[in-house]
Order: structure tokens, then sequence, then C-alpha cells
């Protein structure tokens, strides 16, 4: 028996859309080659182990800390960070949250620059590859700014994400090499996708 065969989400804009900050190539590169490679390896490894698979986020749970799973949940969590992560990212120039969501930051963080503070600084702390997350956790019904390593992400700790940024290095090395500082920066100015932060909350508030 066979599930779906997992397949590349749409980006959402143009490859050259997010310059000058994030460079087409490295759009070309991270959305192309890294993002389709997770999807390919995901659809080999659900074929070779006769694995039924319908749903990225049933794979993803199954497989988390699972001896037999781990190469399926690195692939499949990475497919998931990897589409969130395309939408957590628009074009345009209004780049401030509004409405309920700011109402939320400024409950849960005192303003906007020290939840912009919070991001950076947390996406400076994870060592090696990983993603910052901009998360709703419903336990202390509060917004909350937390890193994850390599693929995990906040679903496997019942949180819920509402944005996220990227510091694997292949999504900012060719255009900011090592100043991942510099890379979230300009992604927190100028490519943080509010209105979906906000719709994400929408659904859990
Ligand atoms: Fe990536």
């Amino acid at each position: 028996m066979s599930g779906t065969v997992f397949k590349l989400i749409e980006l959402p804009y143009g490859l050259n859309e997010l310059e000058p900050y994030i460079s087409a190539k490295t759009v070309d590169f991270h959305y192309n080659k890294h993002h389709q490679t997770y999807v390919n390896n995901l659809n080999a490894l659900l074929a070779d182990k006769g694995w039924f698979a319908d749903n990225l986020e049933s794979i993803i749970m199954q497989t988390y800390k699972n001896d037999e799973g781990t190469a399926v949940f690195n692939t499949a969590a990475q497919v998931w960070n990897h589409n969130f992560y395309w939408h957590s990212i628009s074009p345009g120039d209004d780049k401030k949250p509004k409405a309920e969501l700011l109402k939320q930051i400024e409950r849960d963080f005192g303003d906007f620059t020290k939840l912009r503070d919070e991001f950076i600084k947390m996406g400076l702390a994870q060592f090696g590859s990983g993603w910052v997350w901009l998360i709703w956790d419903s336990k202390d019904a509060k917004l909350k700014i937390v890193k994850t390593s390599n693929a995990e992400m906040p679903m496997l700790f019942h949180q819920k994400a509402l944005l996220t940024s990227d510091v694997w290095e292949h999504s900012y090395y060719l255009d900011y090499q090592n100043r991942r500082k510099e890379y979230l920066e300009k992604f927190f100015d100028n490519l943080a996708n509010w209105e979906f932060a906000a719709h994400n909350l929408s659904l859990v508030r």
C-alpha cells in the first residue's frame, strides 16, 4: 500500500522578490535544491520502507525519537519547516504586526522592539543548525520565542508555530557568510510575514 507522493510546495513569490535581503541565488539553492532534496528523500525513504503516509504532520509525530524512523523524521520535519519558512516571509514594505497580534506582543514582551531583540538573540544562540520561532504556548497562554535544533519544531513540544526563520547556514551563507546576526536583522525588519503569524495565532486563540 502506498500513500501520498509529497510534492514541493509552490514558492509564494518569485525567486528574486526577496532581494536585496535574500538574493535570488540563495532562494534558488534553498528552495530548488535543499527543500526539493528533502521532498525527494522523504518520498524515497517512505517507498523504501513501504510505509503508508498521507499526512506530513502525522509522519513527523510518529517518527520523532523513534530509532527506526530517524531519517524519515529528519526529512519530513525539514519539508514541513521549509514550507512554514517560505510562508513566514513576504516581500513588501509594511513589516509590523497589527491589531490582535500587536496587542498580544505588547502584553507578552512589553513592546515590539523587545520581541525583535529576543528573536535575534535566540536565533544567534542556536548553536549549529536549526530554527528560531515565534510560538503560542497554550499552557502559559502567551507568545514566546524559542529555538530548535536541526529538524525539530515547536509542534513536538505541543507549541503552535506562528513564524520562523531558518538559521541553517544554507539559508544565509551566500549572502551574509558568517554574519547570522545581520541576516536575522534583515529577516525580521524586512521579510517577516506578520499576516501569516496573525493568521496562525487566530487559529488557536
Ligand atoms: Fe533551510
